[in-house]
């Protein structure tokens, strides 16, 4: 086959040219592609022969995108512009057959080609808006040309992969292939168009579908209105919305400048670059440095649940969704019949939501199975632990398992801090036992942490990674340590939180000020949700920590309808003078004096100290790299994603500074700001922790 470089072909058959790119793994818009696209559609079109372009792509997709690797380098080779004026102008049709995904770039360039083919199984989108960018080579101009505003706006702002039978619908692609038989239906449809003599589809000179909505504002303000909640704090939808305004309102040309102006904006931003560190950084955390991508995995084909209460319920559904059967084990009949009721009344609530069909409803309370004895659980493949947080009790459970399990199955524990390593030495298999932490929702939350004890298999980690896999978890493997990564580091930012009260800032102040940084949810906030009396008891308390005076108060949190804030009967919360009273009362009476504390020092106290532990637990090996740290954060507890996770975040912020900023801390206010020996040597030596 007549190669024009190493990723690309050209052969020309019965006066069809097919232009066939392979670069693998998603025939991203590399130098070399945009080479070979550029050169090909050329020689296509000088060839006399030829009459019409098929462009086409092997492997697992059709062209998935501009090469994010490549940003922020300098330009080599034909730009994507020159490519698509290529084949936007050239003299026979070019037709793209699309075959994966065609996303961002890779649209784009289909939607200069005259037409489009695609098997059912294709999909089409401009996801650009997940990498904190906008779709920059004519795709916020030309989309609308063809799907209208509305349904533009929706694809810019969602990312979302739209299936092919609905872009035949809209228009997005005008044929469908036989799934096994693209290229030669791509043959057949462009045989048809040279012989209908067809014209040369222009998207950009179409402007039938955005005419009606020219001048209309109110299509634009109910649109922002619309995502306002889901998008706070993120510039690229904004940007996005703002590029199909103007191509409702502005020439092709005027809207192409609007997109050029603001893709330049984003992509040199520090937004578009948390995001784009964020997706290679969820690829990354897949990979295990010591355990081999061929490591043996045990199949899960059942599992076994101990403790049927707020874990254990949310983390037997995640099984029984992909069809895996779940026996829950209880203490008794009455809890087991609430648990199971609890998870009852979830699914009830998403079938409510339209999300599912009561139908699946039954099908997945069918595959859960409450019993009252561990005997019951000699056949699972893999068997997790989810009773109280007492390691007594957690170890006489391994101890029993241990002679009921099968040999082979995987003993998990979703314990939150405890030693794992301790409850694996209860059982004679220690490397079969692993620490499988959730986050509650466990059903909802898309973290999982799998903390890998001393003795722990590479097999038995690996297929824990195969199972979070499947029931859809992005998971961080982690050593055993006290809160593990992400509760550890939660503590840093807690400890800061609640001494701050202390020296002023109120509750609302920090939690403000964390909320505007881009967290859902405040600490305090939080602990109302979560109930402050957790772990708090009326007979010993002794009115010592503030915590302990807010109970004491009958201020329990949201379910008291008080806690830190005062709660209307929406829970709608707002700040209560009553606790301001409070806390001034308890301050004066250990005669601490209260200042005015600002936000940025306010952002300071609680998010440094968080980079600082990042530090210790890579200096310690308890993270595998840096942005292992930065998915947990994201993933578990709602770190913005355009803040890239506390170590990208103080990357920004600059580690020479943060760790000024310890030095002086630690000299005024104590040891806990000491920093580590790691984030020292890194500003010493200069060091890319994310290399
Ligand atoms: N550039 C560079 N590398 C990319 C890439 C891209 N656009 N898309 C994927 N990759 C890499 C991944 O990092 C991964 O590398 P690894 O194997 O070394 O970890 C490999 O390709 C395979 O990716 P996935 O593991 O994600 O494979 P899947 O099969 O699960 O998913 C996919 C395939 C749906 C194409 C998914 O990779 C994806 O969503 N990619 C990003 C698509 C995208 O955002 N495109 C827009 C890019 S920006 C743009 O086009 C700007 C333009 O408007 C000018
Ligand atoms: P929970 O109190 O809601 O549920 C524990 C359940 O275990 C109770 O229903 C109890 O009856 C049952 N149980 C106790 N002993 C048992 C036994 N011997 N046999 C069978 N069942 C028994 O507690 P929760 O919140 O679900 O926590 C469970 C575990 O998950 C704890 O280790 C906790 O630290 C951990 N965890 C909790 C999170 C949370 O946000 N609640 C988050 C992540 C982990």
């Amino acid at each position: 086959m007549p190669a024009i470089n190493e990723v690309t072909n050209l052969e020309i058959e019965s006066n069809i040219a097919v232009l066939t790119l392979n670069s693998p793994p998603v025939n991203a818009l590399s130098a070399n592609v945009r080479e070979g696209l550029h050169v090909g559609v050329k020689q296509a079109i000088e060839d006399e022969d030829t009459k019409a372009i098929v462009l086409i792509c092997e492997g697992r997709t059709f062209i998935a995108g501009a090469d994010i690797t490549e940003f922020g380098q300098a330009p080599k080779g034909p730009s994507l512009f020159e490519v698509q004026d290529m084949i936007e102008d050239s003299p026979k049709p070019v037709i793209s057959a699309i075959h994966g995904t065609a996303l961002g770039g890779g649209l784009e360039v289909a939607l200069t080609c005259h037409y489009r083919i695609a098997v059912p199984s294709a999909r089409c989108g401009l996801p650009e808006v997940n990498l904190g960018l906008l779709p920059g080579a004519g795709g916020t101009q030309r989309l609308p040309r063809i799907v209208g505003a509305q349904k533009a706006l929706q694809m810019v702002t969602s990312g979302q992969h739209v299936p092919a039978k609905q872009c035949l619908e809209m228009g997005l692609v005008d044929e469908l292939a036989n799934e096994e038989n693209l290229l030669a239906d791509a043959i057949k449809f462009a045989t048809t168009i040279v012989e209908e003599k067809r014209p040369l589809v222009k998207v950009r000179d179409n402007e039938e579908n955005i005419k009606a909505d020219k001048g209309n504002d109110t299509l634009f303000t109910d649109f922002r209105k619309s995502i306002a909640r889901r998008t706070r704090g993120f510039l690229a939808p904004e940007y996005n919305i703002q590029c199909i305004e103007a191509a409702v309102n502005k020439s092709f040309e005027e809207g192409l400048k609007v997109e050029r102006d603001l893709f330049t904006k984003l992509v040199t931003g520090t937004q578009s670059a948390a995001q784009r560190y964020v997706f290679f950084s969820e690829r990354q955390v897949n990979k295990i440095p010591d355990i081999p991508r061929e490591t043996e995995v045990s199949e899960i084909n059942s599992v076994g649940v101990i403790g049927a209460g707020t874990m254990g319920g949310g983390i037997s559904m995640n099984f029984a969704n992909v069809g895996i059967p779940v026996t829950i084990v209880e203490q008794n009949q009455e809890r087991l019949d609430k648990g199971l009721a609890v998870i009852r009344k979830n699914y009830e609530n998403t079938a409510n939501k339209g999300r599912i069909s009561m139908e699946d409803v039954e099908t997945r309370m069918g595959l859960i199975t409450g019993e009252l004895s561990v005997e019951s659980l000699n056949t699972q493949d893999l068997i997790i632990e989810a009773v109280f947080e007492n390691m007594k009790l957690k170890k006489e459970i391994f101890n029993k398992l241990d002679g009921i399990a099968k040999q082979g199955a995987i003993l998990a524990s979703n314990t939150s801090a405890l030693n794992v390593n301790e409850i694996a030495a209860e059982t004679k298999r220690p490397e079969d036992v692993i620490g499988l932490h959730f986050f509650s929702p466990a059903n909802v939350m898309r973290l999982l942490e799998i903390v890998r004890g001393e003795k722990t298999s590479k097999s038995v980690v690996a297929s824990s990674m195969s199972i979070a896999k499947r029931i859809g978890k992005i998971a961080a493997v982690v050593g055993v340590c006290p809160g593990f990564v992400g509760n550890r580091i939660l503590a840093q930012r807690q400890r800061e939180a609640n001494k701050l009260i202390l020296e002023g800032a109120l509750p609302w102040d920090i939690d403000d000020a964390l909320f505007d940084f881009g967290f859902p949810m405040g600490p305090f906030a939080m602990s109302d949700l979560a109930g402050l009396d957790i772990g708090w008891s009326k007979e010993t308390s002794k009115g010592e920590t503030l915590r302990d005076v807010l109970c004491e108060a009958g201020r329990l949190g949201q379910k008291s309808g008080k806690g830190f804030y005062l709660y209307d009967e929406n829970r709608v919360k707002s700040p209560d003078p009553e606790v301001e009273a409070i806390i001034r009362d308890f301050a004066e009476a250990r005669q601490i004096r209260l200042r005015d504390i600002s936000k940025e020092e306010i952002l300071e106290r609680c998010l440094y100290p968080m980079i600082n532990e990042g530090f210790k637990i890579l200096e310690e090996g308890m993270a595998i790299r840096a942005s292992d740290i930065d998915i947990v954060w994201i993933n578990g507890y709602g770190w913005p994603v355009y803040e890239g996770g506390p170590m990208f975040y103080g990357s920004l912020v600059g580690f020479d500074k943060v760790l000024d900023w310890l030095n002086k801390m630690e000299k005024e206010l104590g040891p806990e700001f000491a920093p580590s020996p790691y984030l020292e040597k890194v500003v010493k030596e200069n060091i890319n922790i994310f290399a």
